[in-house]
């Protein structure tokens, strides 16, 4: 059982293997937060320490009336806090009353516990597999002053040891009624010392790791650029300051949403700390009509006791698991080249044919036609919008392209960037009102387009229309779907003044109902999201694409430290990285095949140049290369990783895949800056989840080590020059 409701004291112990959500109904009414940790067997004993929890407030705390001025919920924790009672902290709830006001009690009025998930109508989420240890516990709480219901709804996945959440209002009233805030999870805990780790960057520098002390007051992360950003992914963890990788409580915390989102803690004065994550409230409001109701997007809680490693294997495997989706979910990705960093917008049928060639001849599986197909795009600044294939640039059309793709032995995709439109387009000429934009305002152009107006059914309409067309009169077996900027000057002409602030919620849900369609209507079809890179990845776009391009920083040093944060919470799989060509074209760095093979292996994995191009030594390494992925694919796609050396930390970067049957370890090492002396130059390479009791070949010598030497010993490695790289592979012999 994953969800124990203890009748006698009700209190509910939302339980996975190792973890556990405790909440009691205090006087059979307000829901009081108690435990969020390690795994408690039963919660008979909570009672006894009841009175230690319900303590008054001190003198500028203002008590609860409606519990005979008992206690403040600025120290009691309830579960789900609201705004204006008694408790003065960030709530998870803020409603604007019909008379202006903005105070909410929620009391518990019923419980339901299920086996298994309801659908959430709409968003992306995680799902239940037959055969899947999995509860749900829908919580209906209410405030009988507004006539608001409020259900919690939790999952606990019991062996992925995690917790999900989304929060549903229904506005029973006969009144209309605005919500200003709602978080998906927040939770409080009684912990002191934490740090608040999460991943900040930039374009082509996106996923980069920041682990800094929390404060009292405490600290926020948040995107306003309507995608869930390069600058902040949305996940946080908060950590013991003693957790590492291997040890320490650890608590995650990821959104499944690919929009505007807050994440972040407070901390009060007598050190709770409460963790929240949901959609940015800034620019955000929601009007509930009597009758309407609104969900959130559902958050992930992962609480590990055993560091970082264990927090972020739990989050691969439900991403890869119970988010991810579809044909791809488990099978090896196919290998591809994509011409954009051979070509750009320089290309006709005979170049592309000529790069399919080479690819072909090399073991490419697939070949992807990359932006500047259609319209009369020959640069970034038109077309975007005019889906039709560019004749001058190829005669045959992309039909023809990809039949002749086809005959050369290999698989054809496509890039599209649906979303945006360019005002030199015929799609803005004939409907210039479908961009997001201010009536009476310029429209501030980002890459010299804007954003279509997805908060609108037609609008979405028209890109589903659009793109099944292309996708029906060719043979398309792979879709990049792109969206290069940010969303600014927000306003609809869909929408009356009060709805404004649901624009940019709304041009989210109008993206997961049109990729929600297209991914039911074409599942053969393998879609990769892509944002300039990797500025909307998140779990919400891996629900209906199951990789996402990391970064168009495809420098492969650059890329160590990209790939090591993403992995915090992304699984390889979802990881799409290529070799380019040296040196490279975003940040000008020279960097040998080897490492750039190596390092894109630990993604899935493609090529991005012109093979033509190559010296007869390169060939010779990208043939090496591919031999070797063949063999390691589906123990980095698949298996389980483990973080070894930390570029953050030292000059060596170093993963391990341990393959799901266990037979075949893959470890990649690389160094990014030597250093002076032999000494702090070598390295100690200690694996991790391996049969101590078994041997392992290591195939690059031969060699033969005890899985108990490999990891309490280790080996010891030195790379000679900078940025160099080793996949060693493993396997186990007895
Ligand atoms: C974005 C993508 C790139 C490439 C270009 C094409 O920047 O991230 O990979 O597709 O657009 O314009």
């Amino acid at each position: 059982m994953a969800i124990i409701f203890n009748e006698k004291d009700k209190i509910f112990n939302i339980q996975t293997k190792n973890s556990s959500l405790v909440f009691g109904i205090y006087k059979d009414k307000l829901p009081v937060m108690l435990h969020y940790g390690k795994r408690l067997k039963d919660t008979y004993d909570i009672k006894k320490t009841l009175d230690f929890t319900m303590v008054k407030g001190t003198a500028h705390n203002a008590v609860l009336k409606d519990f005979d001025n008992e206690f403040s919920t600025e120290i009691v924790s309830t579960l789900y806090p609201t705004y204006g009672n008694t408790d003065l902290r960030n709530p998870a709830i803020s409603i604007v009353q019909n008379n202006g006001t903005m105070c909410s009690s929620f009391y518990y009025k019923s419980h339901k516990i299920i086996k298994g998930k309801n659908k959430i109508e709409g968003l992306p989420q995680t799902y239940v597999q037959d055969g899947d240890n999995v509860e749900s516990l829908e919580l209906c709480l209410y405030d009988d002053i507004d006539n608001i219901e409020l259900i919690l709804n939790y999952s606990a996945f019991y062996d992925y040891d995690i917790i999900t959440q989304s929060v549903k209002v229904i506005n029973k009233s006969d009144k209309e009624i605005k919500i200003d805030r709602i978080m998906s999870a927040s939770v409080d805990l009684k912990h002191k010392n934490l740090d608040f780790i999460h991943l900040q960057g930039a374009w082509c520098h996106e996923c980069h790791i920041q682990r800094v002390p929390v404060m009292t007051g405490g600290m926020t992360i948040d995107s306003k650029r309507g995608c869930s950003s390069p600058n902040h992914n949305p996940f946080f963890a908060l950590a013991d300051k003693c957790a590492n990788e291997d040890m320490g409580e650890v608590y995650g915390f990821n959104l499944i949403y690919s929009g505007n989102f807050v994440a972040g803690v407070e901390v009060d004065s007598i050190k709770t700390t409460r963790a929240y994550i949901g959609i940015n409230p800034f620019n955000f409001g929601w009007t509930l009509e009597a009758g309407e109701s609104f969900t959130t997007p559902e958050a992930m809680m992962n609480y590990s006791c055993e560091g970082l490693g264990k927090m972020s294997d739990n989050f691969h495997k439900i991403i890869r698991k119970r988010i991810c989706r579809g044909k791809y979910r488990d099978i090896r990705r196919p290998l591809l080249l994509n011409n954009w960093e051979a070509t750009y917008f320089d290309f006709d049928e005979e170049k592309l044919l000529k790069i399919a060639k080479k690819a072909k001849e090399t073991g490419i599986e697939l070949f992807v036609l990359d932006d500047g197909w259609f319209g009369k795009r020959n640069t970034d600044n038109c077309s975007l919008g005019d889906w039709y294939v560019n004749k001058e640039k190829l005669p045959s059309g992309i039909d023809g392209l990809a039949k002749k793709v086809n005959d050369l032995g290999l698989k054809f995709g496509l890039w599209f960037e649906p979303e945006t439109i360019c005002v030199d387009s015929d799609l803005y000429r004939a409907h210039p009102d479908w961009c997001i934009h201010i009536e009476g305002r310029p429209q501030n152009e980002c890459r010299n387009e804007l954003l279509l107006d997805l908060s609108r059914d037609e609008v979405c309409d028209y890109v589903i229309d659009i793109m099944s067309k292309n996708l029906s009169e060719a043979n398309i077996s792979y879709v990049k779907w792109d969206m290069n900027r940010s969303m600014s000057d927000i306003g609809s002409c869909g929408f009356a003044p009060e709805r404004q602030c649901e624009i940019a919620h709304r041009y989210i849900l109008g993206l997961y109902r049109i990729m929600d369609t297209l991914t039911k209507k074409f599942p053969d079809v393998l879609f990769e999201g892509c944002a300039s890179g990797g500025a909307r990845f998140d779990a919400g776009i891996l629900y209906y694409f199951p990789q996402i391009w990391t970064s168009d920083c495809s420098d492969a040093v650059e890329r160590m430290f990209i790939q090591h944060g993403a992995s915090l919470v992304y699984p390889t799989s979802a990881m799409s990285a290529h070799v380019s060509a040296s040196p490279n074209h975003q940040v000008k760095r020279s960097v040998s095949m080897k490492t750039r093979g190596n390092v894109a292996m630990c993604g899935t994995f493609g090529y991005e140049l012109d093979l033509n191009k190559l010296t007869e030594e390169e060939m010779e390494e990208v043939n090496n290369q591919i031999k070797i992925y063949e063999d390691v694919v589906n123990i980095t796609q698949q298996g389980t990783m483990y973080r070894l050396l930390s570029p953050y930390e030292q000059s060596y970067v170093a993963w391990e895949y341990v393959s799901e049957d266990e037979q075949k370890v893959v470890v990649m090492l690389g160094i990014v800056l030597r250093q002076g002396g032999i000494r702090w130059d070598t390295t100690k390479l200690i694996l991790k989840g391996l049969d101590k009791d078994a041997d392992y070949v290591l195939e690059n010598t031969g060699e033969v080590y005890s899985g108990d030497f490999l990891m309490n010993f280790g080996l010891y490695k030195q790379l000679y020059q900078d940025f160099d790289t080793e996949l060693l592979i493993f396997k186990k012999v007895k």
